[in-house]
């Protein structure tokens, strides 16, 4: 699925579901850095026409996500707690190249928000399919087909816009690399956990 090596276990559900509480908050998080990112890519990249009317309806998105998790939080007499850590993502931060030219930055932004799409498109997916509550399992179907529309905008921007960059080889270093971690994870109740 989206290129993605190893599937993540379906009994990482049953641990989600022992603290609902939990994986929504983090989920929350989730849904603002995916929006904080594309408003870093638009203040990094303005003169870029479409991609700044991309990625300000990505952040727009994002953002609504983040409300219909905080409403669903509500709901359930919960409370939006504070931002959680995300290891995952930062092994991601690790790998990502930090030198070369403005536009090698770009690509690699974008290749790095595709992955976490990609990932994050999964474990929804896993949790539609698993979750014993049919809300969430509704809630996390939808989510999960926006977050695969985000994939594929990222990786076709990745496309257009590279000067220099391989993008189908650099795109394979990011899934190999992926999959040599992702094996850490699958343990804790966070979307990437
Ligand atoms: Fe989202
Ligand atoms: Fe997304």
């Amino acid at each position: 699925m989206l290129g993605l090596k190893l599937a993540t276990d379906p009994r990482w559900v049953t641990i989600v579901e022992s603290n609902i509480e939990e994986i929504l908050t983090d989920h929350a998080w989730c849904e603002q850095k995916a929006a904080s990112n594309a408003i870093y890519i638009i203040i990094n990249n303005s003169e870029k026409e479409e991609l700044v009317t991309e990625m300000t309806r990505i952040a727009l998105e994002e953002m609504e996500h983040f409300q219909m998790v905080h409403n669903i939080i509500k709901e359930k007499g919960l409370t939006l707690g504070r931002e959680r850590k995300d290891n995952y993502v930062n092994d991601l931060v690790k790998f990502a190249k930090k030198d070369g030219s403005r536009n090698d930055a770009l690509v690699e932004r974008l290749l790095f928000a595709a992955m976490i799409e990609a990932r994050s498109c999964e474990r929804f997916r896993v949790l539609s399919q698993n979750i014993k509550d049919p809300e969430l399992a509704k809630f996390y179907h939808d989510l999960m087909v926006s977050e695969a529309g985000h994939y594929t905008t990222f990786l076709k921007f990745a496309r257009q816009y590279t000067e220099k960059t391989d993008v189908d080889k650099r795109w394979q270093e990011w899934i190999d690399f992926e999959s040599s971690i992702i094996g850490n994870y699958g343990k804790s109740e966070t979307v990437h956990g």
